[in-house]
């Protein structure tokens, strides 16, 4: 099932930072539950899509719930409410996953998120299994194959749920050859970087958690700023990536202040994957 690395994200992210990025994510997911339309968000990698499809779906609170049934005996009221709220499904496929084993893992979720939410929901116990679902989100969804894909689409049409499609850049072009899911498309939602003063903003905490203040008045701050935009292009993962190295460099050189040097000397300690 879909144990995605809860502990992995807990340690490689920081707190959730909501940004401008994330509430167009969250009017898009709306737009695609409001609707019952399958919907495609696609974005560059690191730029947030899968943090922001977790948040969304309420996923932290409610992940250990449904992936793990010998919690449920001792899951809080809180949990179930949450997935009460929520009413959506994360799911991210295993690499080289086959349409059965896709079945099974959302067949299995969907019934456990039931589970929780019939105690909620007295009407809920009347009705079809999966009717009080509404949104399935599928991240990683280039690792789907013709036949797994096959099986979303008609999860889609036997259902009254939303579904979320999230890759990468270019996942619309390789979905288009699958035409009768691509005209189930409704919404199609790019995923951008962070810009401007967000990104001014998110620096300025990053700053802070190194315990130092961030003045985009000050020259050798404006200059850092610069350093990291260019190098970054605004990713969150580039941005953390290079803060980790940044955060080594200026603890073992005893250093006090992040300038545009430190963070050229961070940026050649990263060996892959920066933007310039
Ligand atoms: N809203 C956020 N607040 C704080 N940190 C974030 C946020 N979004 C992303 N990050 C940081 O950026 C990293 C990458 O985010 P995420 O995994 O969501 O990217 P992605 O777009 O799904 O990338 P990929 O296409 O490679 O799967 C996270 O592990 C985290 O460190
Ligand atoms: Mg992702």
């Amino acid at each position: 099932m879909s144990v995605v690395a809860k502990d992995i994200i807990g340690r490689r992210a920081g707190a959730f930072i909501d940004t401008k990025e994330h509430r167009r994510f969250v009017e898009f997911a709306k737009a695609v539950r409001e609707n019952r339309y399958i919907g495609l968000c696609y974005g560059a990698a690191g730029v947030s899509k899968t943090l922001s499809a977790r948040h969304y779906a309420n996923w932290p609170a409610v992940e250990s719930l449904l992936c793990d049934w010998g919690l449920r005996e001792r899951s809080t009221g809180k949990m179930l409410a949450a997935m009460n709220r929520s009413r959506t499904l994360f799911y991210t496929p295993a690499v080289s996953i086959s349409a059965r084993i896709l079945n099974r893992d959302i067949h299995r979720l969907l019934a456990a998120a039931t589970a929780c939410i019939r105690p909620h929901n007295e009407r809920a116990r009347l009705e079809c299994s999966f009717n009080h679902m509404e949104m399935v989100i599928v991240d990683e969804a280039e690792r789907l194959s013709a036949p797994a894909l096959e099986f979303l689409r008609d999860l889609f049409d036997r259902s009254n749920i939303g579904l979320i499609l999230i890759g990468m850049v270019g996942i619309d072009k390789r979905l288009a050859r699958y035409l009768q899911l691509y005209s189930r498309i409704g919404f199609a939602h790019p995923y951008r970087p962070l810009q401007g003063n967000e990104l001014t903003f998110v620096l300025a905490r990053h700053w802070r958690e190194l315990g130092l203040c961030l003045n985009g008045a000050d020259f050798a701050d404006a200059q850092a700023i610069a350093a990291v935009t260019r190098i970054t292009g605004g990713n969150f993962r580039l941005i953390h990536r290079l803060f980790v190295q940044i955060e080594r460099l200026m603890d073992i050189n005893h250093l006090t202040e992040i300038t545009d040097d430190v963070v050229n000397a961070a940026r050649r300690m990263l060996v892959i994957g920066t933007a310039n």
